[in-house]
């Protein structure tokens, strides 16, 4: 009873406690987290992107994309059904930050690679009307016309490499090279695809004179969500 009083008398003294208490309950919930081997199932298929596919997601972050669209396909089976199947933790492990979004204006893109060709995405970023007459979105037609800079891909390379992406020293130096390799089919691309197995190597934005930034906006969408291969992949059943 008396105890009590020092804290029922004196406000700060019981914010300060109740801080106390809660933060330790916190603790206990979230530290094991960041040890515990499995917090994060290690996944079949999962890489970091190539170097044009992380300038493109570079560009869906600048361009605000995310506002509209989410990336992440929930464990319901509306979802599912609609978008595919459910993501995973491990797919987005290398994304920094992660994409998930907080508003579905338009559909979910965690799954959208391959689902449309190149020259859908193409036509659908320059004018989304001309393809889909009710749609909302509005049109980047200057991505099919702006040069991509790539002169400083290496530092973005590094950069994610500090906050844990297993780029290699390889992967690094040949950062410039990669790039361009992955939109010259008629190059030599082999090194690119060891170094980034499932990479896809094409002119993406149908120019093959420049290296633009549709080209690594539409090589970053159809890879989204193409790495793990369901077929293969078994998981726990616990869609609801
Ligand atoms: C103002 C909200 C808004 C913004 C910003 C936006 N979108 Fe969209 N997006 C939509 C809507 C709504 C649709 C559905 C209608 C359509 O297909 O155009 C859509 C559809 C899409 C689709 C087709 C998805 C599917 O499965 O059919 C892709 C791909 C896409 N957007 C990519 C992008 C990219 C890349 C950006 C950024 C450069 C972007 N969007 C910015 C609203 C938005």
């Amino acid at each position: 009873m008396i105890k009590h009083e020092v804290f029922e008398k004196n406000s700060i003294t019981l914010l300060v406690a109740a801080l106390i208490v809660v933060s330790i309950g916190g603790l206990i919930e979230i530290t094991p987290l960041f040890f515990l081997e499995s917090t994060i199932e290690k996944v079949k298929g999962v890489r970091p992107y190539s170097p044009l596919e992380l300038a493109g997601r570079n560009i869906y972050i600048r361009e605000g994309c995310y506002t509209c669209h989410s990336q992440q396909v929930r464990s319901l089976r509306d979802e599912v059904e609609r978008y595919g199947p459910y993501s995973l933790a491990a797919e987005s492990m290398y994304d920094h930050p992660f994409q998930w979004g907080s508003k579905r204006t338009g559909p979910d893109l965690a799954r959208v690679g391959g689902k449309y060709s190149d020259e859908w995405h193409r036509d659908h970023l320059i004018a989304p009307r001309s393809l889909v007459p009710e749609s909302i979105m509005p049109g980047y037609p200057f991505l099919q016309t702006t040069p991509l800079k790539y002169a400083d891909i290496q530092a973005h390379l590094e950069a994610n490499e500090i906050v844990g992406v297993p780029y290699d020293k390889d992967m690094i130096e040949n950062a410039m090279a990669d790039l361009k390799a992955q939109v010259d089919p008629d190059g030599n691309y082999d090194d690119l695809l060891a170094r980034y197995p499932k990479a896809q190597v094409r002119d993406f934005d149908g120019n093959p004179a420049m290296i633009s930034e549709m080209d690594a906006l539409i090589a970053y969408l159809q890879m989204l969500g193409t790495l793990v291969d369901f077929s293969t992949f078994e998981a726990e059943k616990n869609i609801r």
